[in-house]
């Protein structure tokens, strides 16, 4: 087994001596806390972006220099007291974009459709998914419906990402 020597990085070490990458400074010592969490060039979708607790997370992509794309199938966002437009807002500032799609995630198909449009439009790499479709259903538990249950499931099911729509791409190698 190698062992190599610590080396202390201010004295004038031998340099055969075999790096010790502990003795570099972590990148992180250096960079601003912001920037370790910084979105900046990344689009992220949120399923079920069209109200609640995806437009609140969506303002949290935005202020981290994110660009959204929410997809819903509400045929607006709500907007009655300016929570998208404040969503688009706060990603204006940092020079991303927020898009709004009506999609149902269910539907394979147009996943596949409106997963192209996001790629496409906002010109920035798709890093991650936020699943916050759901529904809710008030029924009595002993009279819950299988097909309500089975409905339920498979949206929280697509919600985790695992429609064949929702392939967040890798960032190319640099
Ligand atoms: N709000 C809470 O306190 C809370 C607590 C625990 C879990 N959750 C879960 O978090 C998620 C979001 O909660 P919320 O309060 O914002 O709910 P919400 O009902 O306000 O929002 C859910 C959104 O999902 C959309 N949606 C439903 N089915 C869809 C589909 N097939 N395709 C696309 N969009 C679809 C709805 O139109 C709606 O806009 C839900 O899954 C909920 O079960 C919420």
């Amino acid at each position: 087994m190698a062992i190599h020597p610590i080396v202390p990085a201010e004295t004038n070490a031998p340099t055969t001596a075999a790096p010790v990458p502990e003795l570099a400074a972590a990148p992180a010592q250096s960079a601003p806390t912001p920037a370790l969490f910084s979105l900046a060039g990344t689009v992220t979708i949120i399923t079920g972006g069209g109200r609640g607790l995806g437009q609140a997370l969506a303002k949290g992509i935005a202020q981290a220099g994110g660009s959204i794309a929410c997809i819903d199938v509400l045929p607006e966002p709500t907007n009655a007291e300016g929570e998208w437009d404040e969503v688009v807002r706060l990603a204006g500032e940092v020079g991303g974009v927020a898009t709004y799609h009506v999609c149902d995630i269910t539907d394979e198909a147009l996943m596949e459709e409106t997963f192209g449009k996001i790629e496409g439009t906002t010109g920035a790499v798709v890093r991650g998914v936020i699943a916050c479709a759901g529904v809710q259903q008030m029924v009595p538990a002993v009279e819950y419906p299988m097909d309500g249950f089975r409905r339920i499931m498979e949206i929280k099911s697509v919600k985790l990402g695992l429609a064949p729509g929702v392939r967040p791409s890798r960032p190319s190698p640099s």
